[in-house]
């Protein structure tokens, strides 16, 4: 992994000869790519296998995740539900967020452990369809009368993200948030290599249609390169 991130480079005299107007075209070229062409690099080289939490891989982009410090740092949640955790860099990070805050706990929901690769003392697993009825109730019932925050990073597909919005909205707590990831699958062609079909920003704004207890906040969005347009919903009723 380590190699994977800083592959070994023969360092000898390299920046010994650097010329100030070379770097600066270097950079002047860099910085002129456009805010779409980096969420492509990013999600095309990066995301996927270059990105690790405390050395566990986590597909997030990092703009979001200061996002989520500065909201589980503002809402204190006492339990923050996880549906879709994968290799667990995402469970980890918020459990090593809830660490420093001193509270809370957080339930990671996902059909696979095969990848997963965490333990701490504030995650619990359920594993499973998020859909089904069992986590469901179960989930439920224990989120009863505590402040809750849900991420949805599960199946991007329409429907099922619709249904998980259907299934897990009423455990957010007022003034909490029901963050839909993902959602730029639906605002690129399948051709640029990020989604490219109907998903998670379509589920939302239908969701959004029906209930009138949530709005979307557009200051989660206010570093621009969000993998989650639209999809920052806090509960305000
Ligand atoms: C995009 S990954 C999650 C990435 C993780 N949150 C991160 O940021 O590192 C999606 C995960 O959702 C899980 N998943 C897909 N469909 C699911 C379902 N119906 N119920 C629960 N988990 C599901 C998959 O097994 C996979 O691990």
């Amino acid at each position: 992994m380590l190699n994977k991130l800083f592959p070994k480079k023969d360092f000898t005299n390299v920046n010994k000869n650097l010329d100030i107007s070379a770097v600066r075209e270097f950079y002047k070229t860099k910085y002129g790519q456009t805010l779409k062409n980096w969420l492509i690099y990013h999600h095309k080289d990066i995301v996927f296998d270059k990105m690790f939490w405390m050395g566990v891989r986590i597909l997030k982009n990092p703009m979001d995740l200061w996002i989520y410090q500065e909201l589980i740092y503002f809402i204190k949640p006492d339990i923050i539900v996880e549906i879709g955790s994968a290799n667990g860099g995402s469970t980890m990070f918020i459990a090593n967020l809830l660490d420093i805050i001193g509270k809370g706990e957080i339930f990671s929901l996902d059909i696979s452990r095969e990848n997963y690769k965490v333990k701490h003392n504030r995650i619990t697993e359920f594993t499973g369809d998020s859909l089904s009825a069992d986590i469901v109730n179960k989930v439920t019932s224990l989120c009863e009368g505590k402040k809750v925050m849900v991420i949805h990073d599960a199946d991007h597909t329409e429907q099922s993200v619709y249904d998980n919005l259907v299934a897990y909205s009423g455990l957010v707590s007022v003034g909490s948030y029901f963050i839909v990831e993902d959602g730029i699958i639906d605002l690129f062609e399948s051709s640029e290599g990020i989604g490219g079909h109907s998903g998670p920003l379509m589920a939302t704004l239908k969701f959004l249609k029906t209930v009138d207890h949530f709005e979307i906040d557009d200051n989660c969005e206010r570093y621009h390169l969000t993998y989650n347009p639209k999809g920052f919903l806090k509960r305000i009723k």
